[in-house]
């Protein structure tokens, strides 16, 4: 809801106020919900500015920055006008959250130069996150260049920590913790994707609670923090200025990426905000609310090496067990035999399917599995038919050598003809396959970036709106297809791809150990039934580490589940293991995917971690709980659960694991579930543990209420 008394608006989201003065373009409150309102002109000190300028007295980092056409680059914007809209406006050619709610509209303008700027702030009925987007407008006579228009800025006071998720290539999302002293602190992506290295999703802590943000873009991005000498904190997000410049001629509007931001008393209040926004405002389609199958992928167990006898081997062993989809990946197409080739030449490699895709889908599904199909649109072998007839296609300098990275380069998106043509040629491949699912590949980041009459400082933000050009128009066009993102793992897992892929591959790196970081980190900004998480076989073929199966399907249950393995080469006992596990997945995978997501202990820093997923009534929860390692003449691990209700009565039951001889069971109110310690006495007498050392100890734990009240 928004109120508004004079020059001040009120926005109101179930637990929080922002409250905002439109004619000086300043942050009142930022916080708690106020009860009332009251008189914010006295508690009026120093001024936490919405929009910030250079040129002027005003020497911190600015959330606007123009080459005027007068060749200045002082701007004075003041404001001109405001207004509440009833629909929220979309962003063209950009993702952007949905749903109902109100808009406030503030307009301010550079008189000078009639340029104006627009700053949008929603406010959904349901959710504590408020989305909020700029565009600018040039209302001049002559054309200006955008060096920097941030999606978002805040000013904030006191003290804060910022907390990051960074890593690399199968070591994404590592939770990084910093005290912001005095100065300027950014994180960014230059390498045209929200990156393994630095997600768009930040945390700032303060004393009273934590601000968090995200962006709803998928390309280069820049977060500054910058902890003023006033005493002031300000927050800025946006598209990365490193290399941007944007022409904009008279008459034209710059649109930047819609940037989301909360509060919450803490970092599990932050997640679970961001998730339900997530689920209910990022997340479109059919499948946003639907079960997600339960599939295998061929990759890890086959890598390029397969045939049509091995892919249907692989699916009736899944199916036996209980598996719902079966995935194709990488190797299907041109003569893909290895990385080095064949990129962008989307037709049938009649020999490794055994007559063509449809032949093989069909295959699959007279078996019983629906067919799922990977392909990597945006890339382009040199070695490939594609660039031998339109070598003009790939992203490269005329006269350089391109950087090869896998062995491929990137096509030119920013080019029409380009994103005709992959519409087209992925279209088809859906299309004849039949496929229900499709896992969308970028399995390089871009270097050379560069388009013919295409300015440079325009580039990387072109390839972006060609991208999502792209992407908008495939999954329209296929609105029953469950689209699975990927960037060699999570290399570009954001808010802007989830609103085209209801869920988007975690990291390349399966091995339980990692993963439970990986998966953990990924849960502070994104919910569980956006992750893709699989069972792989063992030793890891990344980390080359061994965990018994059991732990290794707790912690995929962390997010969608999978197999990723050669499924013909398991014992009967493993597949014995496995057709539980699905079983009891099928059975509690409402509450799995879509249920309220908390992480238990502390997977950065503490022996015990893990994660429940607890459903709306509170009836039902499962949890994972985890050890990292025994130590020896110390208490025994012990948990703390959440989300329960804390004075209904809860039978604990351990699910039967293949590697316990028990599955203890207990009664418990709900109060000491969550408060008191829930020792874990025989979490060591894991019975494969000898012959995998160095593994994880991990039980997964069925939480159901039996009692309402407690007495
Ligand atoms: C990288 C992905 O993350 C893997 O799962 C697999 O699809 C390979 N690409 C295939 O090239």
């Amino acid at each position: 809801m928004i109120r508004k008394n004079g020059a001040i608006f009120c926005l109101e989201t179930p637990h929080t106020t922002l409250a905002i003065k439109a004619d000086t373009a300043e942050y009142l409150y930022y916080g708690k919900k106020l009860v009332s309102a009251g008189n914010f002109e006295s508690c009026r000190g120093l001024p936490c500015k919405l929009l910030s300028q250079f040129g002027q007295d005003d020497y911190t980092e600015p959330s606007i920055l123009l080459e005027n056409a007068d060749g200045g680059i002082s701007t004075a914007f003041t404001f001109s006008k405001s207004k509440i809209l009833k629909e929220k406006p979309q962003i063209p050619g950009l993702p952007s959250s949905y749903g109902k709610g109100k808009t406030l509209e503030l307009k301010y303008v550079d008189e000078p130069t009639k340029v104006a700027l627009y700053i949008y702030y929603t406010v959904f009925e349901d959710n504590d996150v408020i989305a909020v987007s700029s565009k600018l407008f040039n209302a001049s006579e002559k054309e200006l260049h955008i060096r920097r228009l941030a999606s978002l800025q805040l000013d904030l006071l006191g003290d804060y920590s910022v907390v990051t998720f960074e890593g690399a290539f199968a070591r994404e999302w590592q939770k990084v913790s910093r005290t912001l002293n005095k100065g300027v602190f950014y994180i960014d992506s230059k390498n045209g994707a929200s990156s393994h290295n630095r997600n768009p999703f930040v945390m700032a802590k303060g004393q009273d609670g934590v601000y968090a943000f995200n962006l709803v873009y998928s390309g280069n991005h820049k977060e500054i923090f910058e902890a003023c000498e006033s005493g002031k904190t300000r927050v800025l997000t946006g598209i990365n200025d490193f290399m941007f410049r944007w022409t904009l001629a008279p008459g034209e509007q710059f649109d930047a990426p819609e940037a989301v931001m909360c509060f919450a008393p803490d970092e599990d209040g932050v997640s679970s905000q961001m998730h339900a926004f997530i689920g209910e405002h990022i997340v479109r389609g059919k499948w946003k609310k639907k079960e997600r199958p339960v599939l295998v992928n061929n990759w890890e167990g086959t890598h390029f090496d397969f045939n049509e006898e091995k892919l249907l081997g692989i699916a009736r062993a899944a199916k036996k067990a209980g598996v719902e989809l079966f995935v194709l990946d990488d190797g299907w197409f041109g003569n893909r035999c290895d990385e080095h080739r064949a990129l962008g030449d989307w037709y049938d490699n009649i020999e490794k399917t055994g007559g063509g895709l449809k032949h093989l889908a069909d295959k699959i599904r007279e078996i019983g599995l629906d067919f799922g199909i990977w392909v990597e649109p945006e890339m382009i072998s040199e070695d490939s038919d594609l660039f031998r007839k339109h070598p003009e296609f790939a992203m490269r300098v005329p006269g350089r050598e391109p950087t090869r990275l896998r062995w491929q380069l990137c096509l030119n998106l920013a080019d029409e003809k380009v994103q005709n043509y992959v519409v087209r040629v992925i279209s088809d491949v859906i299309a004849r396959s039949g496929a229900t699912y499709v896992k969308w590949d970028y399995n390089r980041t871009l270097t050379d970036p560069f388009g013919k009459g295409i300015p440079q400082g325009e580039y990387f933000h072109r390839y972006m709106l060609g991208y999502y050009r792209i992407v908008s128009r495939i999954t329209e066009k296929f609105p029953d297809v469950l689209f699975e993102g990927c960037a060699g793992g999570g290399g570009r897992f954001d808010l802007g791809n989830l609103c085209y892929f209801q869920q988007y591959w975690t990291s390349d790196d399966t091995d339980a150990r990692k993963r439970l970081k990986i998966q953990d980190g990924t849960s502070y900004g994104y919910p569980q039934a956006t992750m893709g998480a699989h069972v792989s076989a063992c030793p890891n073929y990344h980390t080359g580490d061994s965990n018994p199966l059991e732990t290794r399907f707790n912690i995929a249950c962390g997010g969608v589940l999978g197999y990723e393995m050669d499924m013909t080469k398991l014992s009967v006992e493993e597949t014995e293991v496995i057709t539980r596990q699905i079983e009891f997945y099928k059975e509690y995978r409402k509450v799995l995917q879509f249920g309220d997501f908390y992480r238990l202990g502390n997977a950065f820093g503490g022996n015990v971690a893990g994660f429940m997923s607890v459903s709306k009534d509170k009836g039902t929860a499962v949890a994972v709980v985890t050890v990292y390692e025994q130590i020896f003449g110390g208490p025994a691990p012990a948990v703390k659960f959440k989300g329960l209700d804390p004075s209904s009565v809860y039978e604990v039951k351990a699910r039967e694991q293949a590697n316990y001889k028990k599955a203890p069971c207990f009664t418990a109110g709900g109060g000491f579930l969550m408060q008191g310690n829930v020792f874990l006495s025989d979490i060591y007498e894991d019975t494969q543990r000898r012959e995998n050392s160095g593994c994880l100890y991990s039980r997964m734990f069925l939480i159901t209420k039996v009692k309402k009240e407690y007495s």
